[in-house]
């Protein structure tokens, strides 16, 4: 069993006749209405553990905001607005979630780019706060307030000259599509000020699954000195300012899991002196992944088992059409890019070399590409762990028409 997965197995998990425990529960009991449809299985623990981690960990002035994207799941979005300070949601549908959790309108923030009027209109009547992803939207976000006769909430999504470096996915730095550039930044603030909307503050977003705590300090001071330069530019306290997140998880053997206690220590830090000169300024960051990556778990069955010139193939009912980010790291075929895995129901037995695939007509539906799992037989189960983030939603659930997956929150 590789060292990832041993960990994770003793932090969040336990195991009871070599079966996989969720909670209190034995998988198979999670799942055993329809044991034959692969499932996403969430933890309200696994999520509640990480939540206290990050209030333990970071300055108690600083507001978590969850980041909806990352599992929009009914349940799992009522169940998390009860730990944080904050929703982030990125469409109309995502805003009536986070409305129907019960999440004050205050707490929410919508941004992204491509917001149609609809959505723009949504937000401004329910007073959610909207991240202003480029001039053109602010246009049209004061002329839908003013035909409604409502003053929209808007903070403004700053696209610095900087990245968050080491990150799987950076959003910032370069030409984006994603906020308005920081060379323009003071105008775009004097104009907003000047304007029918009410500028809250700054939204500044540079990347995500990020697992260098070097590179996330780094861009946090770079990110506090352009707040404070745009603060002191456009003669602006702002009363809110989102400083993104990108905190990751592990999910390959090599991967450390962040020490969040010294990213805490510099965000007080940061904090502090900012206070110095602009008291009521309030801080948030805005998380998905790290909050409900390692939640869940994606469990399909074994159907098919097969050695073609000397390899093992396990095929299973589920694949990329379901979790396709577990298998898309394996993309590069002939590469090894495995999340933590196992057979669910029999951890701990005697291992072989096998690589699990799902049953799509393509080379790429590859789950874990030739690892060390418990010898697997048609009927086991197989579990891909760290599942909970970008799992279900990000997935092409109807390529080939299979059934969807179950989800459970347990
Ligand atoms: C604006 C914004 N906020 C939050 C997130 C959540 O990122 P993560 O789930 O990695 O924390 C993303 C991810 O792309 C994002 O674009």
């Amino acid at each position: 069993m590789d060292s990832l997965l041993s960990s994770i197995l003793s932090e969040f998990f336990s195991i009871e006749d070599n079966c996989l425990v969720i909670g209190e529960k034995k998988f198979l009991d999670i799942i055993n209405g329809n044991p034959d449809r692969p499932a996403f299985i969430y933890s309200t623990d696994i999520i509640r553990k990480k939540v206290a981690l990050l209030r333990r960990a970071l300055p108690d002035s600083m507001r978590i905001n969850f980041a909806i994207k990352s599992n929009p799941m009914a349940e799992v979005v009522n169940f998390i607005r009860q730990h944080v300070d904050g929703l982030d949601v990125a469409s109309g549908a995502e805003l009536l979630l986070a409305l129907n959790s019960g999440m004050p309108a205050e707490h929410i923030s919508f941004a992204g780019p491509g917001k149609t009027d609809a959505e723009l209109q949504l937000a401004i009547q329910k007073q959610v706060r909207i991240n202003v992803e480029s001039e053109n939207e602010l246009d049209r976000i004061i002329s839908i307030g003013q035909a409604h006769n409502i003053e929209p909430q808007i903070a403004l999504r700053i696209n610095p000259d900087f990245e968050l470096r080491n990150s799987a996915i950076t959003m910032s730095g370069g030409p984006t599509q994603f906020g308005i550039d920081s060379e323009i930044a003071s105008q775009v603030i004097d104009k907003a000020n000047r304007s029918a909307v009410k500028l809250l503050g700054l939204h500044i977003y540079t990347g995500s699954q990020n697992l260098n705590v070097d590179a996330i300090i780094e861009t946090q001071q770079k990110t506090f000195a352009l707040v404070e330069q745009l603060a002191r530019a456009s003669n602006t306290q702002f009363a809110q300012v989102n400083i993104g997140g990108g905190f990751g998880i592990p999910y390959y053997p090599e991967d450390q899991a962040l020490n969040m206690d010294v990213i805490g220590a510099n965000l007080a830090q940061l904090i502090n002196a900012y206070h110095k000169q602009y008291p009521a300024t309030q801080f948030m960051t805005e998380l998905g992944r790290y909050i409900v990556g390692e939640s869940g778990v994606y469990i399909s069955r074994v159907v098919d088992k097969k050695i073609s010139r000397g390899k093992t193939f396990i095929i299973t009912n589920g694949g990329l059409n379901h979790n396709l980010r577990s298998a898309a790291d394996n993309f590069r075929i002939g590469k090894k890019n495995n999340y933590p895995v196992t057979i669910a129901n029999k951890i701990g037995l005697s291992t072989e070399p096998a690589s699990v695939v799902g049953p799509l007509c393509t080379p790429l539906d590859v789950l874990a590409y030739e690892s060390e799992i418990p010898v697997a037989e048609v009927g086991d189960y197989f579990v891909v762990f760290q599942s909970g983030a970008y799992g279900y939603s990000s997935s092409p659930l109807d390529f080939l028409s299979h059934p969807k997956p179950q989800q459970f929150l347990v």
